[in-house]
């Protein structure tokens, strides 16, 4: 397949599932209110990365080539008839793809319907996020476009991501599993919880001056919770799905967790080094937001002026100016890729006892786009 947006290339074993991927995330979002269903919609027009359900899909496939053996076997009742059919008797949240859970896209795809909703939920869960996100951090652009709280302002931005947030609560609980509903129920409270920690650096501000390691503890917590609990725990709720023994749970778990981490500090090292119009995204935006990042946090270590700047947030007239050049100058961004290096390779480890599989080539091939990707 072409090499799809940001040059990640979905490889063939999920290319033909991510096809239905949009269309489907469309129907979950439809909205009897004409107005409610073009801003919950806004973000599916433009092309986004669809990171997230790509590796729930890869992870799905990659472990249901592990030996029938090791599956557990019934762990319990999964509801899975139900998934793919209507949820309304207008029929919004039916299925938009025709083989969903028939088969007919199988032949060595053995993904499950309840895996392929998953992938589904995770992006409306991210969508949800970068719509209230946009507001909280009033930007101007995402994916090369006005972002939704300029188009259609604010108000009407976070009611949409509340929207999505409850039609992936639905598609949620149609799942008739649990444990994957509290997983994917305790990935939205960590959004939340990594969202506040990043507005309001509690920790660092009752305690400033605070030294650098402190800070460095508190951006990889926050990250934790805003970027990889749900990559990790949505690449968890795939194997848990797929019926797989504890170990397969944890090493899924492991594998996210790690992309998660390196995925954004490959994030933090972009809004330095690319400018906005590769983005598609303004550049720069963190300082301006008065976010000290894994850059800023590692050049703080041999530039303790940075300590200054970080205690007032970049406040005063040329103090971003000031950081942006230390930053730069300083060996930040190449420890920042080293970090995110060793995530990556922590990442690959923790699947390398899986069978071969295309899928798993898939995924050891995610953690080179990550560090090589520009946007
Ligand atoms: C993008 O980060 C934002 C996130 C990864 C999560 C934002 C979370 C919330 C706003 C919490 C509440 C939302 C929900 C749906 C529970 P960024 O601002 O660093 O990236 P950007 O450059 O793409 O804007
Ligand atoms: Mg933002
Ligand atoms: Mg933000």
């Amino acid at each position: 397949p072409p090499p799809g947006p940001m040059g990640i290339d979905p490889l063939r074993s999920v290319a033909k599932e991510m096809k239905f991927m949009t269309s489907n995330i469309r129907q979950l979002l439809g909205s009897g209110h004409p107005m409610l269903d073009t801003v919950s919609k806004y973000y599916t027009q433009s092309e986004g990365k669809y990171i997230r359900p790509m590796l729930v899909l890869l992870m799905s496939q990659a472990t249901a080539l592990l030996p029938p053996k090791s599956k557990r076997s019934q762990r319990r009742w999964q509801g899975q008839e139900g998934i793919d059919t209507p949820l309304s008797p207008s029929g919004v949240l039916a299925d938009a793809n025709p083989a969903a859970g028939s088969g007919e896209l199988g032949e060595g795809s053995d993904i499950l319907p309840s895996q392929r909703r998953l992938a589904e939920i995770t992006e409306l869960i991210h969508t949800a996020s970068l719509l209230h996100d946009d507001v909280i951090d009033t930007s101007i652009s995402r994916r090369g476009n006005p972002s939704a709280n300029i188009t259609f302002g604010n108000k009407m931005a976070v009611l949409a991501g509340d929207f999505l947030l409850g039609r992936a609560s639905v598609a949620l609980a149609r799942l008739r599993d649990p444990e994957v509903t509290e997983l994917l129920a305790t990935v939205i409270a960590n959004l939340v919880e990594g969202e506040f920690m990043q507005l309001k650096n509690t920790a660092l501000d009752e305690r400033y001056p605070v030294y650098h390691e402190d800070a460095i503890s508190y951006y990889l917590q926050k990250t934790y919770l805003k970027s990889a609990s749900l990559i990790s725990k949505s690449c968890r709720a795939a194997a848990l799905l797929g019926e797989h023994p504890a170990e397969v749970v944890e090493a899924a778990y492991q594998y996210g967790r790690n992309l998660g981490l390196a995925f954004q500090l490959v994030d933090d090292m972009l809004d330095y080094t690319v400018s906005g119009s590769e983005l598609g995204k303004p550049a720069g935006a963190d300082l301006e937001l008065g976010l000290a990042t894994a850059p800023l946090l590692f050049a703080w270590r041999s530039n303790k002026e940075l300590g200054t700047l970080v205690g007032r947030k970049f406040a005063e007239p040329g103090d971003v100016q000031r950081a942006r050049e230390m930053v730069i100058q300083s060996d930040g961004i190449e420890q920042t890729r080293a970090l995110a290096q060793d995530y990556v390779d922590n990442a690959a480890r923790a699947i390398s006892s899986f069978p071969d599989s295309e899928a798993k080539v898939g995924l050891i091939d995610m953690c080179t786009k990550v560090m090589k990707r520009r946007k």
